[in-house]
This record gives C-alpha cells, sequence and structure tokens, in this order.
C-alpha cells in the first residue's frame, strides 16, 4: 500500500510500504478514506526527529472503512464506517474506566516511562504505524474504533480522531463556565475549534490571539475576538482590558512546544537540526529543550486564581517554570493528550446537519495521499490559507 512515511527533518515521502495484517484476535484493518494533518506531525519533523526510525508510517487522526476484521471481533463487521481515535486505548483498564485513554495501562510505555500508545508517533509512545496510509491495522477492534452513521461526508466525523476532542478536553480542563471569559493562544486547528466549543459551551468573552492572518479572520468571522499579535506584553495588556483590568478566569495554550512560525521559537528546532540525535534524544528528555513563550503569557494573561489548560505538546524535563509568581497568582494547571472517548459521548451530538462546530467546513485542504508532502510544507509554512489538511488516500 501506499503510505506517508518519515525521513528526517521537513522530510517526509510516499513510499510503498507493506500491507497492514491482523495481528491480534481482536483486530481491524481498516481501509482510510480521510486522515488529518496535525500540528502534532509538525514535532515530529522539528524536535522530535530524534525519536522517530527512517520509514516511520505517519498520521493519527484518520477514518475509513473497516475492511476485515480479527476472529475476535463482535462489536464491528466488514463494512462499517469508522474513525480511529489517536490514543490506542483498550477501553476496559482502570485507566480508561476513569476516562483517562492517553494513560491506558494496557499499552502504556512503561520502558520508556511514557503513556499510552499513539498511532503515527514516536518510539516513546510505541512507534505504531499511522493512518496517514491507504489501510491501518486497528488494534482493540471491540472498543477503539468509533462507529459512524453512513451518509455525511467524511468531514462531519474526521475530527473525532482528534481535534475534536482536544479542543473540548483543553475547554474542559480551562473550566470555562457560562458567561466565563477564556484567551486562546494559536488558532491553528486546535485552537480554532477550542473557541468554538467554548463559544458553545456558553462563555461569554472568547479571546485569541494570532498572527496568521488567515487564521485571524477564520476566527473573527466566527464572533471571536482577536489580537493579530503573540508579543507576551501585547496580549496580556489587550485582555486586561478586555477583563476590567484582571485576565481572563482561563488560559488555553493551544501552541506548544515549538510555535511554529514565531520568531522567538526558532531555537529548539535549529538546535535539533544541529546537534547528533542521541545527545539531542537526551537534551529532550532530561533537560529542556523547549520555547515557553506561549506557556509564559499564559501565565501572565490570566486572572489571579484563574485556570491554564495545555492542550500544545511540551517536551523536555527542566524547563525552568516561574513557579513563585504562579503560586502568588495561585494558577490552576491542567494539561495532557486528550483522551479521546473520555469525550465522544458529548461531542457526537452536535455532529448533525445543523452543525454547531462548523465541522464540515472546516478543512481548508483536501488532498490526495500522493501529494502529502507537498500538503506537509504548506501547513507548517502556513502558506495558502492552510489551517487543516485532510489527506485523501
Ligand atoms: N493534547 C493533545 O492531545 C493534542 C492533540 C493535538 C494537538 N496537540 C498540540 O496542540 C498544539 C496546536 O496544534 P495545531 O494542530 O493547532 O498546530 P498549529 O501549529 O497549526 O497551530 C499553532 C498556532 O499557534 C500560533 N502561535 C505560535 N506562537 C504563538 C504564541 N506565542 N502565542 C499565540 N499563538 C502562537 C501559530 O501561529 C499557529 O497558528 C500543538 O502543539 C500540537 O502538538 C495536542
Ligand atoms: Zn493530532
Ligand atoms: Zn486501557
Amino acid at each position: 500500500m501506499r503510505a506517508v512515511t518519515w525521513h528526517g527533518r521537513d522530510d517526509v515521502r510516499v513510499d510503498t510500504v507493506p500491507d497492514p495484517e491482523i495481528k491480534d484476535p481482536t483486530d481491524v484493518i481498516v481501509q482510510i478514506t480521510s486522515s488529518g494533518v496535525c500540528g502534532s506531525d509538525l514535532h515530529l519533523i522539528e524536535v522530535m526527529a530524534p525519536f522517530m526510525t527512517i520509514g516511520d508510517v505517519l498520521g493519527h487522526e484518520p477514518m475509513g472503512v473497516v475492511r476485515e476484521v480479527g476472529p475476535g471481533v463482535t462489536e464491528l463487521k466488514v463494512g462499517d464506517r469508522v474513525v480511529v481515535p489517536f490514543n490506542i486505548s483498550c477501553g476496559t483498564c482502570w485507566m480508561c474506566d476513569q476516562g483517562l485513554q492517553s494513560q491506558c495501562e494496557t499499552t502504556q510505555n512503561r520502558e520508556q516511562g511514557f503513556g499510552a500508545s499513539l498511532f503515527g508517533y514516536t518510539k516513546l509512545y510505541g512507534q505504531v504505524p499511522g493512518g496517514q496510509a491507504e489501510y491501518l491495522r486497528v488494534p482493540f477492534g471491540n472498543t477503539l474504533p468509533i462507529k459512524v452513521p453512513e451518509g455525511p461526508a467524511d468531514d462531519r466525523f474526521v475530527y473525532l480522531s482528534d481535534v475534536l476532542p482536544t479542543a473540548w478536553q483543553a475547554v474542559q480542563y480551562a473550566g470555562v463556565v457560562p458567561g466565563g471569559s477564556v484567551l486562546v493562544l494559536g488558532l491553528g486547528p486546535i485552537g480554532d475549534m477550542a473557541t468554538r466549543i467554548a463559544k458553545h459551551l456558553g462563555a461569554s468573552q472568547v479571546l485569541a490571539a494570532d498572527t496568521v492572518p488567515e487564521r485571524l479572520a477564520r476566527a473573527r468571522a466566527n464572533g471571536i475576538d482577536v489580537l493579530d499579535s503573540t508579543e507576551q506584553a501585547d496580549v496580556v495588556a489587550w485582555v486586561r482590558d478586555k477583563t476590567d483590568g484582571r485576565g481572563p478566569d482561563a488560559v488555553i495554550d493551544a501552541v506548544g512546544m515549538e510555535a511554529h512560525g514565531s520568531p522567538g521559537a526558532k531555537f529548539a528546532q535549529k538546535a535539533s537540526a544541529l546537534v547528533p540525535d542521541a545527545i539531542m534524544e537526551k537534551v529532550m528528555t532530561v533537560a529542556g529543550a523547549d520555547r515557553m513563550a506561549a506557556l509564559n503569557t499564559a501565565i501572565e494573561a490570566v486572572r489571579r486564581g484563574g485556570t491554564i489548560s495545555l492542550s500544545g505538546v511540551y517536551g523536555g524535563a527542566t524547563d525552568p517554570m516561574p513557579l513563585m509568581r504562579m503560586f502568588d497568582k495561585q494558577i490552576e494547571m491542567r494539561m495532557g493528550q486528550a483522551n479521546v472517548w473520555r469525550w465522544v459521548p458529548d461531542i457526537l451530538p452536535l455532529l448533525t446537519d445543523a452543525d454547531p462546530l462548523g465541522v464540515d467546513s472546516f478543512a481548508t485542504h483536501r488532498v490526495p495521499l500522493e501529494q502529502a508532502p507537498q500538503a506537509y510544507e504548506t501547513f507548517r509554512q502556513k502558506q495558502d490559507g492552510a489551517v487543516k489538511v485532510l489527506l485523501q488516500p
């Protein structure tokens, strides 16, 4: 089959690789019809490169049609339409029972000291072949795939794999309440969707900051109050001005470690490009190689006694955090990979013709799988208005 594979920094290709096969009795093979490109995929071709191997199949936002089921699969049949969550979670362990699917005890990567495996991600997360491919092997066929109805185009459901639960969790962890205020940093797919969900759940003030004109325009069109700057001083002054001098109740960081395209964020990427992988691997897991621009802005912008919700991915173990400032401001902080299944029952009822979250028109680019390298580049460079790219094998 054809698949998007990792070849190095800024180097993804489409290769022919072996077709996936059923290995365990509860495996299913899904023929992929749509597969998103995520901001997290960009980390893999930048700072997370030391944790990748040439030929790794990328992609963790797939959906498609079940083509084969193992002998132990009772809940799905050939022909069913499914979305595949990006966490590989068993659905039956203690963590999954708590709704902490990203910490699944069946797929936790204990040797690496990391949480549940992820599709198409680094060796820290199991190095499992991903879904930017024609076919995908999906384990836990009775509990993991999300069965969705026939009829609407893939766009209606594909974001259940990642964007929707990630943004939903970001808003829940931010503790957004009806009538409350929230600032979203970053208007990539995750931040953009978080603004929509915050508004849908009744926040009376949804503020957002980014610098990419098309991304700002999209949010503005949805009634979000946007600032065209990510400089800490600008953001802090702006939100104070909008919130009686206090700052918003919550800040969602939908940027993460690299802040792609932000001028202050080039160091980690450059460092990781110049330093040999073996050393960089140590730097990333032991020392801190992050840029924390967005997180620092969040700490300054949030009101005293407010909450910060991190969905942007951070790496590095010893980044200095301004603990005195955080303690004095009494900041609450929640973070982590999205627990996809935890939020599916809340989100599914919103994926209707009325389309309150605007998923049907969320994608800016739909391209054949063969054009993945160009699509990655367009998304990374934020050219051509690219916010969400769907690959169509
Ligand atoms: N927690 C999870 O489960 C989960 C799931 C998906 C994605 N993510 C992470 O969420 C983050 C966002 O993902 P995405 O797909 O939207 O990525 P993206 O790279 O498309 O979007 C990031 C946006 O942040 C903006 N930005 C950069 N620096 C900024 C700053 N200092 N202040 C405000 N905005 C700034 C950029 O211009 C860009 O528009 C990434 O770190 C990604 O890895 C986490
Ligand atoms: Zn993703
Ligand atoms: Zn589990």
